[in-house]
């Protein structure tokens, strides 16, 4: 057995009963956990399943539906748990775990989560977000004057955000494009890169699974062919780590960040920035730092006091995402997403903004003469189900992202309350 599963289920002894999903059956022999049956293998469509994993490791609110899963997960109740027991652990010994215990703990954590990206430790570093990464990753980047970079409308604000700075102090020019919300396959994303690129062009920007539509950009297709040009990609895969298949070397990405707390279900306050070894000595700290060798990728983590157990309860997360394993979960929020897909097509005031097949938990809608604060505060006040406004072209539109908790009764009644909305005017 894995070695971080062993230890998982040792610390979950303390009481929690697991469930038999395939995978953890084995764990019972060897550390006497008393296993409770789930039926089935987790089908996408396996209500039943769904439903006991939704029962036993998820404490969610029972007042509101929540479809608004895309700005961060619930941790699992194992995960909290060991949250918790960390906290306590981090505040009682205070000082002398954080100086004697802590450095080494956060190497070997360090390490793991290497191992889960399938990168070297020494190729990445733990930041507290995503935005943070990402931030590191641009604003350290050896751009010269006179670089493009290049990105579009379905982008995440903040890495645009971080390119605006840079091109107002004159470092760069940004050039923008409109991506279509609703492109046919891979290859026509792919073609829109390749047209837009000009010979200045230096850095794409990938957002690897859109905030606003949910698409879902090829990243590894994208970067081989910048790589072929000369151009580097910075990819964003701060909703694609736990809800889409996810390989880090595969990607071909030499500068990629993302977060835990979206997907994975780590508490908030813990993010990734990858550097491909190779490329690390060019890039320029963005926290003061003139000690460290100029080839090792701490230089960029020169920051100060860090969220201790938010950190040390990462191998927990881990191990609970992989118990789950990545393809069955992301199958079933593709099963979620599609279902209320389908079921609102036949409705002419709705218009579906993302491309089913090229997505996975998150899609996004319209309603027809109605903004997108309007339909959200219908769905919110009238039927306790929270969905949330993004900004898009002049309409805008509402993102909807189920959890792995996600009932299919919920995303009946979802569907309901957008034909009543549709209907009452
Ligand atoms: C596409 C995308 N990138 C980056 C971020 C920022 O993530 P974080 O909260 O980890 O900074 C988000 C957050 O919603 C996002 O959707």
């Amino acid at each position: 057995m894995d070695k971080s599963r062993k230890e998982f289920l040792i610390q979950l002894g303390s009481g929690l009963a697991l469930a038999s999903l395939p995978g953890i059956a084995a764990a019972a022999d060897t550390t006497g956990i008393d296993l409770e049956a789930v039926a089935g293998e987790g089908a996408p469509d396996d209500e039943k399943y769904w439903k006991q994993v939704a029962r036993k490791y998820y404490d969610v609110s029972g007042d509101y539906i929540n479809l608004e899963n895309g700005y961060y997960g619930i941790q699992p109740k194992p995960v909290l748990a060991a949250f918790e027991k960390n906290i306590i652990q981090a505040n009682r010994d205070a000082a002398r775990f954080a100086r004697k215990e802590f450095p080494g703990l956060s190497a070997n954590i360090k390490k793991e989560l290497a191992t889960f990206l399938e990168v070297s430790d020494e190729e990445i570093i733990i930041t507290r977000n995503a935005t943070e990464a990402l931030n590191i990753a641009i604003q350290g980047y050896p751009f010269k004057t006179g670089d493009e970079v290049l990105l579009h409308q379905l982008d995440y604000f903040s890495m645009i955000e971080c390119f605006r700075m840079l091109e107002k102090r004159g470092k760069i020019s940004v050039k923008t494009f409109d991506m279509p919300l609703l492109p046919v396959n891979e290859d026509e994303i792919v073609e829109i890169y390749r047209k837009m690129i000009t010979p200045k062009t230096k850095v794409i920007l990938l957002t690897h699974v859109s905030n606003i539509n949910g698409l879902i950009v090829p990243v590894a297709k994208i970067s081989a062919m910048a790589k072929e040009k000369g151009i580097d990609t910075i990819t964003d895969s701060a909703h694609a780590l736990g809800q889409v298949k996810f390989s880090l070397p595969a990607l071909g990405s030499d500068f990629v960040g993302l977060n835990l707390h979206k997907w994975i279900g780590n508490p908030i306050g813990a993010g990734v920035l990858y550097i491909r070894k190779e490329r690390i000595k060019e890039m320029n700290p963005l926290m003061g730092d003139v000690n460290t060798a100029d080839t090792n990728i701490s230089k960029l983590a020169h920051f100060g006091t860090t969220p201790f157990a938010v950190i040390m309860t990462i191998p927990d997360s881990l191990a609970f995402h992989k118990m789950m394993g990545v393809e069955r979960i992301s199958a079933r929020l593709h099963y979620l997403k599609s279902s209320w897909i389908d079921a609102l097509q036949s409705n002419p005031a709705v218009e579906v903004v993302t491309p089913k097949a090229i997505s996975c938990a998150i899609a996004s809608f319209r309603v027809k003469n109605k903004t997108n604060t309007e339909t959200a505060d219908y769905l919110f006040k009238q039927h306790n189900i929270l969905t949330v406004g993004r900004a898009l072209g002049k309409e805008g539109c509402v993102r909807v992202t189920p959890a792995a908790y996600t009932s299919i009764e919920d995303i009946r009644k979802f569907v309901a309350a957008v034909n009543a909305f549709t209907t009452q005017s």
